[in-house]
């Protein structure tokens, strides 16, 4: 047990400002019980052969097979295949960590049980798609490469070949596939995988998957085995769902976690979270490593810098500190070099956000620090905002990040949040179908012939969700009614690209308006991650030199100023540009490729040639109307804005370049919420523009001020 009470800092300077209290409850968490009842079957181990459990910075080297012969699912491999070849749909249920992921597809595989098709296994995030991927092709062995019989499929980024037969990728991925072939004639066993996430699209995938198994049944095909896996769900309802499908429970090993709640609520939790791993890092053994839940990128690589700078402060104690960080926006070398171990006398902390959660397992973790929050996709029928929300996590997340700690032997979880605020907290986290903007889905579904009404949602969207997607089709041309069951030939070409309809919208309309060039480059700049840098320490420099390419027209013309000037600075100087503009190089050139994959899209469809608005931009900007017109802000007075849509109260983020200006009239691309909701992403229009290109929309939604 920890002691009841610390201060983090013992007077030193440095981390003395980081002081918070902290106590032990006497809950001794153990999580190896397992979800209760249902049809499910409990597998013991056959022939346990080794009690080891895993690599650990400290111990010597274990080989790749070793280590896969070490997992708890390794001895129930026979009878996982016997199951497998039994049922045409099981559940599996396993431990976080036990090698569901990494060994299942692979046991199929050399048992044959797919015969002359695929396996697919689907991910709710792309970071784990490729990850586990490469991790699947090096334990595969024969100086084996990811694409060859192991492949992934994410967004924009396609590494598999003819000869791949096991492939990992996105939920997104295999819904956008099925819009091609319906019945998946590739695969003959797709694994949904993580389907406790309830991502909107495994949700769909569900549906697809269930529907394509019965038709090839009843049309004689090559069967479809399909297969649910998860860390914790509700299996009853699952099997319901499944025609009462089997489900099976792998015994895990884990290992009791000592679990510590604050005493006092902590607002500021990212301090809070530095300050816990000092305290730790004084105390605990350098070979037990840390693991910390963080929201999103500018936060982890913020609380990142901080670590780093206090960890080379001559008054901390304890061993060096080797900083890792892992969200989706990351290069997929340095996702993979979390799971390398630290070397001696070192202590690995890694700050994550809710990917290391149930996808990915690292080894050594001993503790734990979880903040309690995570960042969700929120949408609000009734404002018609989707918002991008730093919220709190549920008991069911609280438990998994706990979880993690106790992979390898007995561990601690420190949580940022007091016993009490654990029990205000939801019990489970609500199905994305259930709080978000149903547009692409019910776009996607048509596009496979469904209405989205009466598709076979394990939980049906509330019914305004489906309500508000369908009126929001109509309005960019895709359906003719509300009760459409098929597309237009505009909505057909919308959903052939992997966008939100919107942007895709935006893309078709370039044509009219001459800037197919300028369209793309700000969508594909949208589809990515940041290209800005702001680092904490720099931020007015990097505003100041970034000043030149700031527009008065807003960021998406600032943004498209900067992606310009990138391609003409010559091949051998875009490293220093990027450096000296602080823009992220990565990024950029991720963007880049998108708009590459999108130009090849807009070929397929028959746009036709690459159009240019130069100077003229306000072609630009009326196209982006084209998309974006139920994201219009409206100034009522000094600095406030209200959303023409639904009426929300709302203001421009500070990092926007128009927050000190105040536009009539602003197109949005993002809603972020804090405190207060702000917009991000903004276009200035004119009124004027509005009634002459969507007149129908402006006939409900008239300005408060009807001058332009
Ligand atoms: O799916 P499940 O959570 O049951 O486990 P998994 O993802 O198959 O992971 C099995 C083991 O492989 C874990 O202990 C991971 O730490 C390990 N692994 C690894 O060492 N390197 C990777 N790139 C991926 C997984
Ligand atoms: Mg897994």
């Amino acid at each position: 047990m920890m002691d009841s009470k610390y201060a983090i800092g013992n007077g030193q300077n440095s981390i003395n400002k980081y002081k918070i209290k902290m106590k032990p409850l006497p809950v001794i968490f153990n999580n190896s019980s397992g979800p209760p009842n249902a049809k499910k079957i409990k597998l013991n181990d056959e022939n346990r052969n080794s009690t080891n459990g895993h690599t650990n910075n400290n111990k010597p080297k274990i080989s790749i097979q070793d280590q896969r012969r070490n997992l708890p699912v390794f001895d129930k491999r026979n009878k996982l295949l016997e199951l497998v070849k039994r049922h045409k749909t099981l559940i599996i249920l396993g431990e976080t960590g036990s090698g569901k992921t990494t060994q299942i597809p692979q046991y199929i595989h050399s048992a044959r049980l797919q015969e002359n098709g695929k396996i697919g296994i689907t991910q709710p995030r792309r970071v784990a798609a490729v990850s586990i991927a490469t991790r699947v092709a090096q334990e595969f062995g024969h100086g084996m490469t990811v694409g060859d019989t192991v492949g992934y499929s994410v967004r924009f980024d396609d590494c598999t070949s003819n000869k791949t037969k096991i492939k990992f990728m996105t939920d997104g991925m295999l819904l956008r596939e099925a819009m091609y072939d319906r019945l998946l004639m590739e695969y003959t066993v797709i694994i949904l995988d993580e389907a406790h996430e309830r991502t909107i699209h495994t949700d769909v995938l569900f549906g697809i998957v269930k529907k394509a198994q019965k038709t090839r049944e009843d049309r004689n095909q090559t069967p479809l085995k399909i297969i649910i896996m998860s860390a914790t769900m509700d299996v009853e309802h699952f099997s319901q769902y499944f025609n009462n499908c089997q489900a099976v429970y792998l015994e895990g090993r884990t290992y009791p976690v000592n679990i510590n709640y604050t005493i006092k609520p902590h607002d500021d939790y990212q301090t809070s979270c530095v300050a816990t791993f000092f305290k730790i890092h004084r105390e605990a053994p350098s070979n037990h490593d840390v693991l910390i839940f963080l929201t999103g990128q500018e936060e982890i690589e913020a609380c990142a810098q901080r670590i780093r700078l206090l960890a080379k402060d001559p008054d901390v104690q304890g061993p060096s500190v080797k900083c890792f960080t892992l969200y989706a926006a990351q290069p997929s070398a340095q996702q993979m070099s979390v799971f390398q171990p630290s070397p001696p006398n070192t202590r690995k902390v890694v700050i994550s956000t809710n990917i290391a959660e149930t996808s990915i397992t690292i080894p050594g973790i001993r503790y734990v620090i979880d903040s309690g929050m995570v960042k969700a996709r929120t949408f609000h029928p009734s404002t018609g905002l989707e918002l991008l929300k730093v919220q709190r996590i549920s008991h069911e997340q609280a438990w998994q990040r706990a979880g993690r700690a106790g992979r390898d032997s007995e561990g601690h979880c420190y949580r940022i949040y007091t016993r009490s605020q654990f029990e205000l907290m939801k019990k489970s986290t609500v199905p994305e179908i259930r709080r978000a903007n149903l547009l692409t889905v019910s776009l996607q579904l048509l596009a496979l012939g469904v209405h989205a009404n009466y598709f076979d949602f394990l939980d049906k969207p509330p019914k305004e969700a489906t309500v508000a997607a369908f009126e929001q089709l109509q309005l960019l041309g895709a359906v003719d009614d509300v009760n459409s069951i098929c597309l237009t030939p505009v909505g057909r070409k919308m959903a052939k690209f992997p966008l939100d309809p919107r942007f895709s919208k935006i893309i078709l309309a370039a044509e009219q308006y001459g800037c197919l060039q300028e369209a793309l480059t700000v969508v594909s700049l949208l589809s990515t991650e940041s290209i800005l840098i702001n680092p904490v320490t720099k931020q007015a420099e990097a505003q100041k030199v970034r000043q030149k390419f700031c527009s008065a027209y807003g960021d998406l013309i600032t943004l498209l100023n900067i992606y310009r000037e990138f391609e003409a600075v010559g091949q051998n100087n875009k490293r220093i540009w990027c450096h000296e503009h602080f823009i992220n190089m990565r990024n950029i050139l991720h963007a880049r490729e998108i708009r590459n994959q999108l130009e090849q899209l807009c070929k397929k469809c028959d746009m036709g040639a690459m159009s240019s608005c130069g100077g003229d931009l306000d072609r630009l900007r009326k196209c982006l109307i084209m998309g974006m017109f139920m994201n219009v802000a409206e100034l009522v007075r000094d600095h406030q804005y209200i959303t023409l849509d639904k009426k929300q109260s709302v203001q421009f983020h500070p990092s926007s370049c128009l927050h000190r200006q105040q536009p009539h009239l602003v197109l949005f691309a993002e809603v972020v919420q804090t405190n207060k909701c702000y917009l991000r992403g903004l276009t200035t229009i004119e009124a004027d523009w509005l009634r002459e290109i969507v007149p129908d929309y402006m006939k409900s939604h008239s300005l408060r001020f009807n001058s332009s």
